[in-house]
This record gives C-alpha cells, sequence and structure tokens, in this order.
C-alpha cells in the first residue's frame, strides 16, 4: 500500500473506493497488465469486510441467483453472476492458503477470519503492481477526452477509465458516502430511492417496553411482509428487534406497513395445549409455554397477551384467540434504526443506465460503477459479497 506521491503521468485505470469491489476489480485489471491506481478516502482498506460476519467474513453464497436480489431490474445481475461464481472467489482464497465452513443456509464464512480475506486481496494488488492511495479524498472529477481526478489537496490523476467502486450509505462513520450517487448525477446517469436495508427495525411505546425487557432473547420464527417471507430467529433488543429474520424482511419492509410473526413456525400449538388442558389441568400458561419458548418470553408474552392463570381456566375463545397472536403476531414498526447500524443501502445507481456485461454507464464513454453503490441490494448470508465480487470481475474482463 502506498500513500501515493504525486504522479501525473496517466493510468490505464482508476477506481474509486478500496472497498470489497474495488480491491477485487483492481487486481484483476493489474494482473491483465493494466495500469491501475486505487484510491481510498479513509486510512483503512477492506473496512466493511473487516466487520463482516462477525469478523469472520461471510464472503459468499454457495446458492447466490437472481432470486437473493432486489434490483430495479431484476436481470441485471445475471451476467455477472454467471461469469463470477462463489468458486472463483473460493479459487482465490484457496491460492493464498485460506480455508472455508459452510455456517447455514449455503453460507460461507472464511477460517482465517475477514482480516486474512483483506490481507488476501490486498496481496493480489501487490502482486499486480496496483498503486493504492489512501487518505485520498477526491475534490472534483473532469472528463473531457478522458477523466481528470483532482484531489482535495490539489493532485490530480487522468485516465480513459473510470471505476466507482464507494459502496452505499450504511456506517456511515466508517467512511461511507454517497460519493457514487454524486457522480453518477453528475454524468446525468439516475440514481434509485436509497434506504437503509438488511436493518433492525423499532417501536414505539408499548410494544418498545415489552421488547426492551426481552433484550438478548431470541426465537425461531417466521417473518412476513406482504408475500415475502423469512424463517430464521428474531431477537429482541433495547431499540426494538432484529436477528436474521428482521433484517432480511426489513429489506422488504416500508413505513407504515405491518409486520407478521409466526412465532412458532415448526407447527401449531393447539393441540398441544388442548391436550396439556387435559392433562395438566392445574398447569400455568407461562409454564406450558416455556416448553416452547424461552421461559423470559413465555412469562412476558402471556402477561402481555393474556394472563398467567392455569390451563383449564382458559376458555376456548381465549385459547383461540392467544393462539393467533402466536402464529401472527402482527406489529407496525415505527422505523428503522437507520444507515447508522444498516448492513447495506438498498436502492442506488440504476442498473437500467448500465451495461449489464460490462458494468459500464451507457451514455457515458469509460465511467463504470460495482459493488454495493449500484441498484443491487442482496439478501443477508454473503450475498452482497458475491455481487461485489462479480461486477468487480465483469467491469475488469471488459477494461
Ligand atoms: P465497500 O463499502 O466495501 O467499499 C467502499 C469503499 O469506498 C470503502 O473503503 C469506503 O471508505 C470508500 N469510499 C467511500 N466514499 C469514498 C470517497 N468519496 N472517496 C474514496 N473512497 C470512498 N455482506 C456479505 O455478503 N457478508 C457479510 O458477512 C457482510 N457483513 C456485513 C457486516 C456489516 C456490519 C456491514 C455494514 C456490512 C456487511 N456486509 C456483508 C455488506 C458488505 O460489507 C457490502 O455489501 C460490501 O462491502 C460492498 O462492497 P463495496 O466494495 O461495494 O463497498
Amino acid at each position: 500500500m502506498t500513500n501515493h506521491s504525486t504522479n501525473n503521468s496517466p493510468y490505464d485505470c482508476l477506481i474509486i473506493g478500496a472497498g470489497a469491489a474495488g480491491l477485487l476489480c483492481a487486481s484483476l485489471l493489474g494482473k491483465k497488465g493494466v495500469k491501475v491506481l486505487l484510491i481510498e478516502h479513509t486510512k483503512k482498506i477492506g473496512a466493511k469486510i473487516l466487520i463482516s460476519g462477525g469478523g469472520r467474513c461471510n464472503f459468499t453464497n454457495m446458492d447466490a441467483g437472481p432470486s437473493n436480489y432486489i434490483s430495479s431490474n431484476p436481470h441485471y445481475m445475471k451476467s455477472a453472476m454467471k461469469r463470477y461464481t462463489p468458486w472463483d472467489f473460493i479459487d482465490l482464497l484457496s491460492a493464498h492458503g485460506l480455508t472455508y465452513n459452510e455456517k447455514k443456509l449455503g453460507q460461507l464464512f472464511c477460517d482465517q477470519g475477514s482480516k486474512a480475506v483483506v490481507e488476501a486481496l490486498i496481496k493480489e494488488c501487490e502482486e499486480a503492481a496496483v498503486e493504492i492511495a489512501v487518505d485520498c479524498s477526491i475534490h472534483s472529477i473532469e472528463h473531457q477526452e478522458g477523466y481528470t481526478l483532482v484531489t482535495k489537496e490539489g493532485r490530480s490523476f487522468q485516465s480513459n477509465q473510470l471505476v466507482i467502486a464507494t459502496g452505499g450509505l450504511s456506517i456511515p462513520k466508517m467512511g461511507a458516502t454517497g460519493f457514487a450517487y454524486d457522480v453518477a448525477r453528475q454524468f446525468n446517469i439516475p440514481v434509485t430511492k436509497t434506504e437503509p436495508a438488511l436493518v433492525p427495525l423499532t417501536f414505539t411505546s408499548d410494544d418498545l417496553t415489552f421488547m426492551k425487557e426481552l433484550t438478548g432473547v431470541s426465537i425461531d420464527s417466521l417473518v412476513t411482509v406482504g408475500t415475502t417471507s423469512f424463517r430464521e430467529n428474531i431477537l429482541f433488543t433495547h431499540r426494538g428487534i432484529s436477528g436474521p429474520a428482521i433484517l432480511q424482511i426489513s429489506s422488504f419492509w416500508s413505513l407504515g406497513r405491518p409486520i407478521h410473526i409466526d412465532l412458532h413456525p415448526s407447527g401449531s400449538l393447539k393441540e398441544a395445549l388442548i391436550n396439556a388442558r387435559q392433562t395438566r389441568p392445574k398447569q400455568q400458561l407461562a409454564t406450558f409455554l416455556s416448553d416452547f419458548f424461552p421461559a423470559r418470553f413465555a412469562k412476558a408474552f402471556t402477561e402481555k397477551y393474556l394472563e398467567n392463570i392455569p390451563l383449564t381456566q382458559i376458555s376456548n375463545k381465549k385459547l383461540e384467540g392467544f393462539l393467533e397472536i402466536i402464529h401472527h403476531w402482527t406489529l407496525t414498526p415505527n422505523g428503522s434504526e437507520g444507515y447508522r447500524t444498516a448492513e447495506v443501502t438498498k436502492g442506488g445507481v440504476d442498473p437500467n443506465a448500465l451495461s449489464s456485461k460490462t458494468m459500464a454507464a451507457l451514455t457515458q464513454p469509460g465511467l463504470y460503477f460495482i459493488g454495493e453503490c449500484v441498484d443491487v441490494t442482496g439478501w443477508l448470508g454473503g450475498y452482497n459479497f458475491q455481487w461485489a465480487w462479480a461486477s468487480a470481475a465483469a467491469a475488469a474482463e471488459s477494461i
């Protein structure tokens, strides 16, 4: 890594953003003999890779396919993802002696951790003679015959090819900016509405008081918004609800819409409850429920929605009503935790204005957008990195 000294000789390609997409694109280009300068405005390279997957980097998903992405052009990612598959990134890691394991649902994690993934990518860049300028902020971009980038300190870099890999808006304190969207607008390329996604949902008043008391409790649930459902854990927090099922559904949720939660998706509790009412009539409702849920949740949920009374005292009508809440718990979030904690940004540079083969802007020669800044948002579980790698490889192939 170099803190770049003034060098006015033209590069074959300038890449802005040394995150997942920028690093891979730079190394693949360098290996083709392309002279690349990779520019990063923070002092850290691959910061989001470092914190990903709780430090273990869920670097891909073996089952990644177009149906795992939300985009204003649902076909856009197909070509790039066919050409750069999870196996291609596994090969890259293997070449650095790194190994992986599947946690669940096709999610692959690096055994040696996120830092090893970043080190492998930096090594790839070094071997490919990529120059990396960290702590380098771009003040303006001019386009005449090629692109001229002027830094805040007044240095300038020229190239005919410019790749924007600056990611989305999530976690601004780590260096996230809307730079890619500003560049797109500068060149009249449309940007779709951006929103925090894969983000915990928040609640007001009554619901929040209940959730706060259960902070740390997690329950296997089926969470639905409209016609989209995810079955994974939900996790109560002091701000509302998080956990994989909630993060997933947040990408499909919008303000004002209710979410529906089946708290016992593996089957109806009706038979067990009727049976227990006959065989253990004196058993308290919360005690019965604690066979199926964490005891803290069983007690709080019973007290909120019915009463902690012996099973024999529960009428059929009350029992039906209570089961209805367990299987169709309906809540209306008042918002989300926003970009402060969102894993990704939904929306971005409009893929309809880009080539799905090369990631180049259709109306602006030599300008490319890759990774999260494009309106292609993956589910939770390694899909977002797979898009970053695939879009980076597609651009590198065509430059
Ligand atoms: P990325 O954000 O990686 O890189 C953009 C780079 O551009 C950054 O280095 C940034 O500093 C730089 N930049 C921004 N503005 C700039 C400017 N104006 N000038 C110069 N540089 C600029 N995904 C997944 O598949 N598996 C996982 O396990 C996780 N885990 C995870 C955890 C957490 C906490 C978060 C926040 C996110 C994840 N993700 C994830 C999502 C994943 O990190 C994300 O989708 C990719 O990093 C996107 O790669 P990009 O290269 O597009 O952007």
